[in-house]
């Protein structure tokens, strides 16, 4: 079929749905007009592999969904300096088993005002020490080679106050200031101060911000520097719609779409997740399935669960493919903190029982803080306050309560409500950090251990599992940010440091904390890979074991039936399962256990097959 009969059957396949969602916002028909235009434009110069692939995948659409994908989140500067040395350290992600990187933002943005990257400045160029887009488009069609898939940030809530348009609307050219929500006087900003929470309570607090110069407050829901896009005004939809298609045309594999709830605004409302947010996201899919049909749509919901499955929309009418495993995520430090896994177990049964179709994404951490949105209400139950509880577990994860093993740092700490976030790498909130310092063998040991359990555990989880770089090899704290002036206020750096290229080398020198973690990590990806009972479509339930420190998980498909059990405590625990008795096979030891008696060593993981 000929490239333009391909564009128009999708186009005709959604073009009145499209339609009708456009004209409910904007009622513009030459806008609609012109945005039919430039998709066929877009679609013209797609590249005839990028087609290709659009088409493989459109034949098969639940290709993400199986138990081959791994991803990996990196910054190109810490891993690899640029785009080129990420190119040449593909051999190294291969070796991790990776065939997803997520390119964390490397877009124009202006230093000491970048929020890492989700600043941007220009949509259409890259960051100029990390290279240019031409290095983009080399990389992403030599990770198509070797059959990996490429994921990159698109910032639509905001763009940096040195983009052009904000440039311009801060000289007062109307035009571009429509594009933003500018304010002459503070009365407006005031009513919605009254009904937005606060994103950054303390490094940003507030959610205008008052440009002397412009003689105007501006809406900043982030930083100061991120001015919020007004999407009222089609214009700013339209021409973020095409900065999507041209990034989307450098090859990308997966659009991970930042603080999308946040994206349309109205006066009397918290402004996060409106219906029009919806309107939003089911258009992109659809432009998606009409220009890109091999690019997902990954959403960054940072709520909890019953606000982040309606962005997954209807089997009629999707929006994302897929979304963070959020809640799980930080409910899984909750756990490490208390070695109590009834709130994750309870936290598990809600995901479980959403429909198949909806893929998660799940990780242990991210470039962003740990923020505590666990379930107070359950907790209240057992006399468990959300501020005393938040205060345990921060203080348990910096490690200043007794015996904690942990070492994280507070993020956005607010000393009027006693809230705070929490950041750390994995490794140092392990506890690897510590008792490789006071080189205390046991405590190390263990620490690997409850490391290794974590991975085993996010593996078994339904979706997509995310490493974090520098965690499949316990890479620590990196303290240096406290000593950059234009880094020092955001905690979040600390689990931003440079890919340490040294310790990756020790990955082979056997006793060695890389190689355990290496070696261990890679283990078990290679199990899922090769185990049909990891892939989405198996039912996945969580069971009792009879024991509050470990969580029983069974994932099960018409062939096999696994049954996945985590010590979430240092103490070896005995288990009973209703399970029909017998012996097991735990395939990550290949040893040999028996039903009855079992008991599991402190921080042990067992996936056991009969
Ligand atoms: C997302 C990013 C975070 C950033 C924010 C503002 O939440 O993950 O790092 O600060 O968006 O763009």
């Amino acid at each position: 079929m000929a490239q333009g009969t391909i564009f128009q059957k999708r186009m005709e396949k959604h073009h009145d749905e499209l339609r009708w969602l456009y004209m409910e916002l904007y009622q513009n028909d030459d806008m609609f007009g012109e945005l039919c235009g430039q998709l066929y434009e877009y679609d013209a110069q797609r590249s005839e592999e990028l087609k290709e692939r659009d088409a493989l995948r459109e034949k098969e659409p639940g290709w993400y969904k199986k138990n081959d994908l791994l991803g990996m989140m990196l910054y190109i500067d810490n891993f690899a300096g640029n785009i080129k040395g990420v190119e040449e350290k593909l051999d190294y992600l291969q070796q991790c088993q990776v065939n997803y990187i997520h390119l964390m933002p490397f877009l124009n943005t202006t230093k000491g005002r970048s929020d890492g990257g989700y600043a941007v400045s220009d949509f259409r160029k890259v960051q100029p020490e990390l290279g240019t887009m031409e290095d983009l488009e080399s990389l992403t069609k030599a990770c198509h080679k070797k059959g990996m898939n490429v994921c990159m940030d698109f910032v639509m809530n905001h763009t940096s106050e040195d983009h052009e348009w904000a440039r311009r609307a801060r000289q007062g050219d109307g035009e571009y200031m429509s594009r933003y929500f500018f304010y002459k006087d503070y009365s407006i900003p005031s009513q919605y101060e009254k009904t937005v929470p606060q994103v950054f309570p303390t490094t940003a607090p507030g959610n205008f911000t008052w440009l002397p110069d412009a003689g105007h407050f501006v809406m900043t829901t982030f930083y100061p520097y991120q001015w919020d896009l007004n999407y009222k005004n089609p214009r700013v939809f339209n021409e973020m719609v095409y900065n999507f298609l041209y990034l989307a045309n450098q090859g990308i594999d997966i659009m991970r779409i930042d603080a999308v709830p946040y994206i349309w605004k109205e006066l009397n409302t918290p402004c996060r997740n409106l219906q029009q947010v919806h309107t939003i996201v089911r258009m992109m899919r659809m432009i998606c399935e009409i220009v890109c049909p091999g690019v997902l749509l990954l959403g960054e919901v940072v709520m909890e669960p019953e606000k982040v499955a309606p962005y997954f929309g209807t089997v009629d009418k999707p929006e994302c493919h897929m979304l963070y495993n959020v809640t799980t995520m930080a409910t899984t430090w909750n756990c490490v903190a208390t070695r109590d896994v009834r709130l994750l177990k309870l936290q598990m049964d809600i995901v479980n029982r959403l429909p198949k179709e909806y893929v998660f994404l799940n990780y242990l951490r991210c470039h962003d803080d740990i923020g505590w949105g666990l379930d107070y209400v359950w907790l209240m139950q057992f006399g468990i306050g959300e501020v005393s509880h938040k205060k345990y577990l921060n203080d348990f994860l910096t490690g200043q309560y007794p015996d904690s093993f942990a070492r994280g740092e507070l993020y956005n700490s607010d000393p009027a409500s006693g809230d705070a976030r929490l950041c750390g790498t994995t490794a140092s909130l392990c506890g690897i950090e510590k008792a490789a310092y006071e080189r205390n063998e046991a405590a190390l040991e263990q620490a690997v251990q409850l490391d290794l359990m974590l991975h085993a555990y996010m593996l078994t989880q339904s979706g997509i599992p995310v490493i974090y770089s520098g965690d499949e090899i316990g890479q620590e704290n990196d303290y240096s940010y406290h000593k950059d002036p234009d880094r020092c206020a955001d905690s979040r750096y600390l689990h931003r440091g440079r890919f340490q290229w040294d310790m990756a080398q020790k990955r082979t020198e056997k006793g060695s904390v890389q190689e355990k973690l290496f070696q261990g990590i890679g283990k078990l990806e290679r199990i899922r890979k090769s185990t049909d009972v990891f892939s989405t479509d198996a039912d996945v339930w969580t069971i009792d074991t009879w024991n509050d420190s470990v969580l029983g998980i069974i994932r099960a498909n018409k062939k096999e039936k696994l049954i996945a059990l985590f010590n979430f405590s240092e103490y070896a625990k005995p288990v009973h399962l209703d399970e029909g008795g017998g012996q097991y096979t735990d395939l990550i030891s290949g040893q040999k256990v028996e039903e009855s008696g079992l008991e599991i060593p402190g921080y042990g993981a067992y996936w056991l097959v009969k």
